[in-house]
């Protein structure tokens, strides 16, 4: 019988996303208690979820009957507050499920069939695979030596391929923990030209703690074709639940607003979304978590012979300058599991994110049984 194909051509040379090995998983896997295991794979926090966000998720919990709010008002609402020194209004912001759809509905709404994004590699890697799910290409342009961002480079590849019409910018970068500067970004968006959108990810801002930082919202209202995104995710614990925001060009909103779904944002995660924005403690101890504990990290592992960078995160990039691949399940029998990078096109590195106390010295022990 001659079936016609079940799906687009594209999707035959799509990798899937591999994501962080789970706790559950590798419990029965090897035999282990699930309290016994650290997973630093996928750049978590591990204080947990804030407390105001799941006092007000439970508070949601009796409304589960009713559709969503589709316009999210609360949220709405809550994020101008947070962000009324910019002057942010309703039809800047973009509740969403979590960044990752932003990112997917910017390669649905924004892209026609032969235009590309470009985007500096390594680089989070759901920017290829949203855009190549939707069939279009991605134009990768390296980071200049130890993980920074060329502008040169970047401007280069746009000038010379006219089908490049959006830019991903991380900052900071995962895997890399690399961040910009208000000097850099300066310098970039003055030669970006004008009609190329650029999107900066800021899913990992709260825990930048540089001087002269880079103002995402104020670039984002400033610029035209300009979205930040930022996210519940990590610095509020909620990566479970699935929340995040794109926040800039209001045409570009409105565009995005026609691509979503009629209730992408769901009543839990709408709920904690507005119940964390509250959480002013929960905020100061997860960037302080961070503060305390990522120079220990880096020391522990550089002890390790690990070659790190610095970063600007809730995590860090390690290279173990051997094969990762096979140390993975070496780890995880230990109880540890970290993210290798092969996916990344960087086999001898795994990312590391911030652990607590407990976690770190399960770590260390894994390391010298393996590294040692
Ligand atoms: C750079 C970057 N952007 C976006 C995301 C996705 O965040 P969310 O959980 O809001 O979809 C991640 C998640 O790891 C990330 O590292």
């Amino acid at each position: 019988m001659n079936l016609r194909r079940l799906g687009p051509e594209y999707y035959d040379r799509l990798p899937i996303y591999p994501p962080g090995k789970p706790i559950e998983e590798t419990a029965r896997e090897f035999g282990l208690a699930e309290d016994q295991i650290a997973k630093l794979a996928s750049n978590e926090n591990v204080l947990g979820p804030s407390p105001k966000a799941v006092a007000a998720i439970q508070a949601a919990l009796p409304k589960l009957n009713l559709y969503p709010d589709g316009s999210a008002f609360y949220l709405k609402e809550a994020l101008c507050r947070r962000y009324s020194n910019y002057g942010v209004t309703f039809d800047h912001l973009l509740p969403a499920n979590g960044t990752n759809e932003v990112i997917e509905l910017l390669m649905k709404s924004i892209l026609q069939p032969d235009e590309k994004i470009a985007v500096w590699t390594p680089t989070f890697i759901i920017y290829e695979l949203c855009c190549r799910s939707n069939g279009r290409q991605v134009v990768h342009v390296p980071m200049d030596p130890d993980f920074t961002y060329g502008v040169d480079a970047m401007i280069q590849a746009i000038e010379s391929d006219p089908k490049i019409k959006m830019v991903f910018l991380a900052n900071p970068n995962n895997p890399t923990g690399s961040w910009v500067g208000a000097d850099w970004m300066g310098e970039f968006i003055q030669r970006l030209p004008s009609e190329i959108v650029f999107i900066l990810d800021e899913a990992y801002k709260e825990f930048v703690r540089a001087e002269n930082q880079a103002d995402g919202i104020s670039i984002a209202l400033g610029r035209p074709r300009t979205l930040t995104m930022r996210t519940f995710s990590k610095a509020y614990g909620l990566a479970g639940i699935r929340v995040g925001y794109g926040i800039g060009d209001r045409d570009m909103v409105a565009l995005l607003n026609k691509a979503r779904a009629p209730f992408n944002c769901n009543s839990l995660a709408q709920a904690a979304a507005v119940g964390a924005l509250e959480d002013e403690e929960f905020l100061v101890a997860s960037r302080e978590l961070v503060e305390n504990q990522l120079p220990a990290l880096r020391r522990g592992l550089e002890g390790f012979g690990v070659k790190t960078w610095d970063s600007q995160t809730n995590f860090l990039l390690g290279d173990f300058q051997q094969p990762f691949d096979p140390l993975f399940p070496k780890f995880l029998e230990e109880g540890v599991i970290l993210r290798p990078m092969t996916g990344y096109g960087l086999p001898t590195f795994a990312r590391v994110n911030i652990g607590t106390e407990a976690n770190h010295h399960r770590l260390w022990a894994a390391c010298e049984k393996i590294l040692g």
